[in-house]
């Protein structure tokens, strides 16, 4: 394929062929391109701009920020405003979190995760827990620890020689694919417990240092809730081997299902989580590792310090930010918006899509739903891989002014196309409707032009 306006970008663009548009303003739920043409951000782009765009507190408390400190590395100084953001995260201790580590985006968040979790083990005095067991399916960011406690088979497949071998994977808790036609919900449940089981024993349940879970799965497989009790018998199976559990909501928390931390919905809390995306809004790169009274006080006692670390940890301007989007849906009461918004979300896809031929599945929890395409409902089966459904959707939704987040390989890493979509909190009802007129157009044109 030709190059396009390749000459006029020295950037390394996700394309190499082809530069995207620039985008020159952003305006609530609209970000706008260089013609001058709008783009309702449906998607957040990767669930990340859970207020929209320029939204004036934020761009206030950043200016503010900016103004008396913008850095001071944190080898020798720690800031007003990530002492405040912590107290606000993890002051009142949610289920038992009670330490924040900040870093620069979710992999590293991931990659922390990872580490503290060891060195909690290492001084514990168990130093043979070197395993970590992860999901089919689930993604936890591209750096190479990130990667391979991710199970997606695509983005894994060219590195597949650097990733550990600490990491293996069991199946997802993604009904649509996994359960049985004959297998009730609860069956489905214990079947995934026991494979997890199985999986610890194969190891020994006393190599095992984490189980790692995206609550929501988001990128990978489009907004995959786990079937009821499923985040609590895998809770049991980690208490009952001593390991720790490792939630990733980076893409899935900070409000985005609902409630501020998505495992508030399932009757559990982890012993680290990884968070992002929306902890910032996209105003600043920022994510953050969360953890417990007795992972820390471990460390604490033992070599007195975690052995990780990076350049712009707990960045103030960063922290600025978070912290002021994070008072902002406090405030504002967002939660409760997320929850009356992802009804109407669910209703108006069902609406469109629900006898749609080509839909087979909507899914997911407040303002952090995805639609699944299939050649055919009743056996579920993809569209060709070859044709890239998801991508020819992106294009045709972009044209119609719309941003959406589809992605390919939703069953297995190579088959199967679904659109995720992660609006704003601020979102109106009409702009709900406005999204899913806009994605049916998308469809159903990308299908035209594969003559379906
Ligand atoms: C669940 C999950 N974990 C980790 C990551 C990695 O985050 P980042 O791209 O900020 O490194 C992502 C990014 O999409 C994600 O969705």
């Amino acid at each position: 394929m030709a190059a396009k306006n390749l000459a006029k970008s020295r950037v390394l663009h996700r394309s190499l062929r082809e530069t995207p548009p620039k985008a020159i303003g952003g305006e609530g739920i609209w970000l706008i391109r260089e013609d001058g043409r709008k783009v309702l951000d449906a998607s957040g782009g990767a669930a990340v701009s859970c207020l929209g765009h320029q939204h004036p507190r934020i761009l206030e408390a950043m200016a503010k920020q900016a103004s008396k400190l913008a850095y001071a590395h944190t080898a020798f100084f720690t800031s007003e405003a990530a002492e405040t953001l912590a107290d606000q995260l993890v002051g009142h201790e949610p289920g038992g979190l009670a330490y924040v580590y900040f870093v620069s985006g979710g992999s590293e968040a991931i990659e922390a995760a990872i580490k503290i979790a060891r060195q909690y083990f290492i001084e514990a005095g168990q130093p043979k827990r070197h395993h970590f067991i992860a999901r089919r399916q689930s993604y936890h960011g591209n750096t190479l620890g990130a990667l391979s406690a991710g199970g997606n088979a695509w983005r894994r497949e060219p590195y597949a020689p650097l990733l550990s071998q600490s990491f293996s994977h069991v199946t997802p808790a993604f009904a649509y694919h996994e359960k049985r036609d004959h297998e009730s919900e609860s069956d489905f449940v214990a079947r995934l417990a026991a494979e997890l089981d199985a999986e610890f024993q194969r190891l020994g349940p006393d190599t095992v240092a984490a189980f790692i879970a995206e609550p929501v799965v988001g990128a990978t497989a489009g907004a995959v809730t786990a079937p009821e009790g499923y985040f609590r018998a895998v809770r049991e199976i980690c208490n009952k081997h001593g390991a720790l559990l490792i939630l990733d909501e980076v893409m899935c928390g900070m409000g985005r299902t609902g409630t501020l931390h998505a495992w508030e919905q399932e009757g559990i809390a982890p012993d680290i989580q990884a968070i992002a995306k929306g902890l910032g809004g996209g105003y600043q790169p920022i994510g953050a590792m969360l953890t417990t009274n007795r992972i820390v006080d471990t460390i604490r006692q033992g070599s007195g310090a975690f052995q990780h670390g990076h350049t712009y940890l707990a960045h103030p301007l960063a922290c600025a930010a978070a912290l002021e989007v994070q008072r902002v849906i406090q405030e504002e009461n967002l939660l409760d918006q997320v929850k009356e918004l992802g009804k109407h979300l669910e209703k108006r896809l069902t609406e469109r899509f629900g006898s749609h031929r080509h839909v087979g599945d909507i899914r997911g929890r407040g303002l952090f739903q995805a639609i699944e395409l299939v050649e055919d409902r009743a056996t579920k089966k993809a569209f060709d891989p070859s044709l890239k459904l998801h991508q020819r959707i992106k294009a045709a939704a972009f044209e119609g002014g719309l941003g959406c987040y589809p992605s390919g390989g939703t069953s297995d890493g190579k088959h199967g196309d679904h659109v995720l979509l992660a609006p704003p909190y601020i979102c109106t009802p009409d702009d709900i409707d406005m999204i899913v007129e806009r994605l049916g157009s998308a469809v159903d044109s990308a299908l035209k032009s594969i003559n379906h």
